[in-house]
């Protein structure tokens, strides 16, 4: 997408979601081009491909993929879960606050229904589409494959080893795509060269830019907690630039 028009997009509205100590932050058409690059290389692979969600919080990630896909024309079968169950009841729900459609555009608002008392929800056509499972950790297997497995913003909650371990378990389940972000940068090359996958180049920047919220001047510094959330503007002359700055791998053939 042409950076004037990405300009010319309304950010997207965070929703914060607490549990006890577990949090949750999400938002519809988080990543456009994120969203957008994956249904096209999926689109390729199958007439109706099938996708695995994890740590979809309260469903606005797997709501936005199937809208997403089905403005393409494209039907797809999608599955979900959390390691947070009262998210997923939210998401089985598919209620918001009207608030979340201050950051869409026309043709995304038109997914929601209003509701009573400045609620919004899913259309039952969306809603029926994502199965969402029970809750569990992506620390362990799934027990079924995907044409595309996907952990946004979740790797920087596990410590380095759990990652190591979670992307063996989510790349077993992936057929062709594997889709993470806010990782251990330093090493997710390591981590993914071994489960056998490699970086999607097609416009990384632009999806990486894309992260907003989460982009900022200079990064965050080694050994804080923010360093794999916080991660600066794209920089090819970054050591594994090409694999740190990556959201969507895909398996080496
Ligand atoms: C920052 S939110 C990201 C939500 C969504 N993926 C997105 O990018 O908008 C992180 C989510 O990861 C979930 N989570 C944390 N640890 C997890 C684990 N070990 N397995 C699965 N989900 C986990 C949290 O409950 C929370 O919903």
């Amino acid at each position: 997408m042409p950076a004037e028009q990405q300009a010319a997009q309304p950010s997207p509205h965070m929703l914060r979601v607490y549990k006890d100590d577990k949090k949750g932050a999400t938002a519809f058409f988080r990543n456009r081009p994120f969203l957008n690059t994956v249904l096209k290389l999926l689109e390729k692979e199958s007439d109706m491909p099938s996708a695995f969600f994890h740590a979809c919080s309260i469903g606005a990630e797997p709501f936005s993929f199937v809208a997403m896909a089905k403005m393409l024309m494209l039907d797809v079968s999608v599955e979900a879960t959390d390691i947070e169950p009262a998210f997923i009841e939210v998401a089985k729900e598919g209620i918001y606050p009207n608030a979340v459609l201050k950051g869409m555009l026309p043709s995304e608002k038109y997914w929601f229904n209003a509701k009573r008392g400045g609620k919004t929800q899913i259309k039952d056509e969306l809603r029926r589409k994502v199965k969402f499972q029970p809750a569990s950790s992506l620390i362990e297997p799934l027990l079924k494959e995907y044409d595309a497995v996907f952990a946004m913003n979740v790797l920087t909650y596990l410590s380095p080893e759990e990652q190591t371990l979670a992307i063996v378990n989510l790349a077993k389940a992936s057929r062709k795509y594997l889709c993470v972000t806010a990782f251990h940068p330093d090493q997710i090359r390591s981590d993914m060269e071994f489960a056998g996958f490699e970086p999607v180049m097609t416009n990384q920047e632009e999806i990486h830019n894309a992260w907003g919220d989460r982009v900022r001047e200079g990064g965050a510094e080694r050994g804080t907690p923010g360093y794999s959330w916080i991660v600066p503007p794209y920089n090819t002359t970054a050591p594994d630039y090409d694999w740190r700055y990556c959201a969507v791998f895909a398996r080496k053939s």
